[in-house]
């Protein structure tokens, strides 16, 4: 529509060009050639793109979980030495989910853990539950759940890293579990937004029944697209009876819900999905109508306070927002959105965002270039919200900010933990 108004209008100003000399309209007309084409070839494929993630859905399952977008070619993902561990650090294995799907996880020690036993950690043959046993068998070691953000797998970008900045916080306790959701790295399945929230039920699972770890001595992390697994997870287990509570929940670079992402997003933090319709609101809304995964984290975390607020869980809830203030990817007005969301559903009467924002500047402790934190607490729990100056989309992840924010997580349910 918007590539025929151009044509339009470019015939027009052809036509009246018309008296002009000869030499000037084949100029002009040549120079409007190249203006034209270099806005319509865009704007027709940009238009095409779209048609064609309506039409195919799986390509929309591809374009939104990127989950073939390996980011580790020519790398063995059963080989964590390749990724900058320790022989033997971690244990690469298998985790069936409750529909049959094999999700490829990481179980990650701790260098604490594994310096104590190294010696026995490379003498144990291919196939040992040395590792799990030494998570097991501690009854003060800590797990970190891990869900990862979209595209590529659980050993791209700043992930390793991330593992190892988060046990760095108490490197005798912390132990870290990540999987790849169904569709991505060497997991069976295609992603879908009920099917991620199985793969959490199942690395859940894994942890209480294989680990032997309860609950208040798991933190369940997630950044980017792994903050609406989290959210979608500890909401989940809010609701089971008798309610699972967990120690606590870190999300990084958080994003509200995938219509207002995607009319967000850039891709790479330049490519932009749906920004350019976000100027015409039936456009837009019509273009999101048909979207397969909408994630609708800010209802979903409204939902987990207002059962963690009432009296069907015993224990506190613990939930800490991070965000970085030069994220180009998501941007970090998707987290102080969810954090309102959070905050209202401790008001019987709830809260305005307006409101809300004017009550933060009052209570905002700022830490110059470290950014700023707002705690938000109630009878029942605590609402964190961390904003950072640095840090980007995923970097922030592997920063010591995340890790502390982790550590105080396990706090929630043992003040003298990691102190
Ligand atoms: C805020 O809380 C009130 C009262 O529970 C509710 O009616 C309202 O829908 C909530 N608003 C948002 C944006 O969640």
């Amino acid at each position: 529509m918007m590539a025929e108004a151009l044509l339009i209008s470019a015939a027009a100003l052809c036509r009246t060009s018309n008296q002009t000399t000869l030499s000037t309209t084949t100029t002009i007309m040549g120079l409007l050639k190249l203006a034209t084409l270099s806005i319509i070839l865009p704007a027709t494929s940009y238009f095409c793109i779209l048609g064609l993630l309506i039409a195919f859905p799986s390509l929309q399952t591809h374009a939104f979980y990127l989950h073939r977008v390996s980011l580790t070619w020519f790398k063995d993902l059963n080989v964590p030495e390749a990724f900058g561990f320790l022989p033997n650090q971690v244990k690469s294995f298998s985790i069936q989910t409750s529909d049959g799907e094999k999700l490829h996880a990481w179980h990650v020690l701790p260098l604490g853990v594994y310096s104590r036993n190294q010696e026995h950690l490379l003498a144990a043959p291919s196939g040992s539950d040395l590792a799990l046993k030494l998570l097991r068998d501690d009854p003060e070691s800590r797990l970190v759940i891990y869900f990862h953000g979209t595209a590529g797998c659980l050993a791209s970008g700043w992930r390793p890293d991330s593992y190892r900045g988060i046990s760095s916080a108490s490197p005798d306790k912390i132990h870290v579990l990540t999987a790849d959701y169904r569709g991505y790295g060497q997991s069976t399945g295609m992603p879908s937004e009920d099917g991620l929230l199985l793969d959490g039920i199942a690395m859940v699972d894994w942890a209480i029944h294989q680990a032997g770890i309860p609950a208040s001595r798991i933190v369940i992390f997630g950044q980017s697209l792994g903050t609406a697994v989290a959210i979608s997870l500890i909401r989940h287990y809010a609701s089971e009876i008798p309610a699972v509570s967990f120690s606590g929940t870190v999300l990084v670079a958080s994003f509200s819900d995938v219509a207002t992402l995607t009319a967000t997003y850039r891709i790479g933090g330049v490519i932009p999905v749906l920004s350019p319709l976000s100027r015409v609101p039936p456009l837009l809304a019509f273009f999101n109508s048909f979207l397969r995964s909408t994630w609708m984290s800010k209802d979903r975390i409204g939902e987990f306070i207002r059962r963690s607020e009432s009296d069907a869980i015993a224990q506190k809830y613990h939930l800490t927002f991070i965000h970085a203030e030069d994220d180009t990817d998501i941007d970090c007005l998707h987290t102080d959105v969810l954090f309102w969301h959070a905050v209202n559903a401790t008001k019987s009467i709830g809260i305005g965002y307006e409101e809300l924002e004017h009550e933060k500047q009052l209570m905002k402790k700022e830490w110059g270039s470290g950014g700023w934190t707002v705690e938000w607490r109630t009878d029942k729990g605590l609402i964190r919200q961390e904003m950072l100056k640095y840090g980007v989309h995923d970097r922030l992840m592997a920063y010591p900010a995340t890790s502390l924010a982790i550590l105080k997580a396990f706090q929630a349910t043992d003040p003298g933990f990691g102190r």
